[in-house]
């Protein structure tokens, strides 16, 4: 069996493969609420065969969304309308996650599909964003966030717990810190936008302050016996990398010792001025830097669709958990399809029996 189809545990999860679907916003909701169109997509993708379904950016409070249409934790009504999904997930065999997160002073935006800026001030939709500091992220995105008081950390600290707790009560096995894409947690990590003078700013320790205590505040609520994950952008692409790559370093080391399980390696996006060299799996490399210096398992995403790189990144121990995004909105049976292209016998019975029947003597075959 190819390494992408082997088994992957972590404490008491077991994913029947190494490949997630990474949390994808569908600007869909209403009021934070997730609805049918939430339902059916999850549940497809979880039909498709991965082992993890991760659940988009969910917002720990109103102002932590990014657009007015995205999805929330901050009411328990939130956290009952997404237990259908949740079963869903875990009956088409997958495992259910969850990213929880607050987009910061990339917060208060259009959606993508409507301009992808922030909301003009004087528009009822938008509100006030906050973030470490009073630096807006520019290019699409100028507006100027409020510096956040030690009450405004404390609070948000205590929001992101209590998401935790509903995510827990939602029946996720699997839970994911959005740290990175230059929303909150990244933002208080990244000099770009941290200028802070308190112990929340200025050097190494003090930048990684609030991530840290977010994820403790989570580890008193979140179980043991569950992966407790984060999603953390390791370089900007900025001109600064071999600097906050080895920073990245100290914090995935840090985050080892308060109780992370896994880390999603990804991009800070801090800064609209970041030139990425996109290629297919391209961070793989980075992210093995990470999985060997930190002792974390990783997983990574960004164009590893071809399923000869997705298996080579698990084969040759870069990564644990390939994460397959935009290639599951064409395709929800990519795993299926990966399957077939590298020759796993009786690929069609990764999917449910009523279409398994049927493939596993079509179009040539398993
Ligand atoms: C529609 C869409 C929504 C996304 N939403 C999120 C999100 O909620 N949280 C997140 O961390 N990344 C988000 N991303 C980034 C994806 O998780 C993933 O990293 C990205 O699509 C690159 O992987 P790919 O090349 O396999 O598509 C989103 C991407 C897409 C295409």
């Amino acid at each position: 069996m190819p390494a992408l189809f082997q088994p992957f545990t972590l404490k008491d999860v077991t994913l029947r493969n190494r490949i997630a679907v990474p949390p994808m916003c569908q600007y869909s909701a209403i009021d934070g609420l997730v609805n049918d169109w939430h339902l059916v997509h999850l549940a497809g993708l979880a039909r498709g065969g991965a082992g993890l379904v991760i659940v988009e950016a969910t917002a720990v409070s109103p102002e932590g969304r990014i657009t007015p249409n995205c999805t929330g934790l901050w009411n328990d009504v939130q956290a009952q309308a997404l237990m259908p999904a949740v079963e869903a997930i875990k009956a088409a065999g997958a495992v259910p996650g969850i990213q929880i997160g607050h987009a910061g002073r990339k917060a208060s935006a259009n959606r993508p599909w409507d301009g992808d800026d922030h909301i003009p001030e004087g528009d009822a939709r938008c509100w006030q964003t906050i973030a470490p500091s009073a630096i807006p992220f520019g290019a699409n995105l100028p507006k100027v966030p409020k510096a956040m008081t030690p009450d405004d950390i404390a609070r948000v600290r205590s929001d992101f717990k209590a998401a935790a707790l509903r995510a827990r009560d939602a029946g996720f096995r699997w839970l994911e810190l959005h740290f990175a894409h230059g929303y909150l947690g990244q933002s208080f990590f990244s000099t770009h936008s941290n200028q802070r003078d308190d112990a929340y700013g200025g050097n190494l320790e003090n930048r990684c302050r609030f991530l840290l205590e977010t994820l403790d505040a989570v580890r008193e609520v979140w179980p043991e016996n569950l992966p407790l994950t984060a999603r953390f952008g390791v370089i900007e692409y900025d001109g600064r990398d071999d600097e906050t790559l080895a920073e990245s370093v100290e914090l995935a080391k840090q985050l080892k010792s308060h109780g992370l399980d896994l880390l999603n390696v990804s991009i800070g996006f801090s800064t609209p001025t970041a030139r990425i060299p996109w290629a297919p799996g391209f961070l793989a490399p980075i992210a093995e830097r990470v999985r060997r210096e930190s002792g974390l398992p990783v997983a990574s995403a960004w164009g590893f669709d071809d399923p000869e790189i997705a298996q080579g990144a698990v084969a040759d121990e870069q990564l644990d958990l390939v994460m397959i995004g935009r290639a599951h909105l064409a395709n929800p049976h990519w795993p299926y399809a990966a399957a077939r292209k590298l020759g796993v016998e009786r690929a069609a019975w990764m999917l449910p029996a009523p279409y398994a029947h049927w493939l596993q003597s079509y179009g040539g075959g398993s």
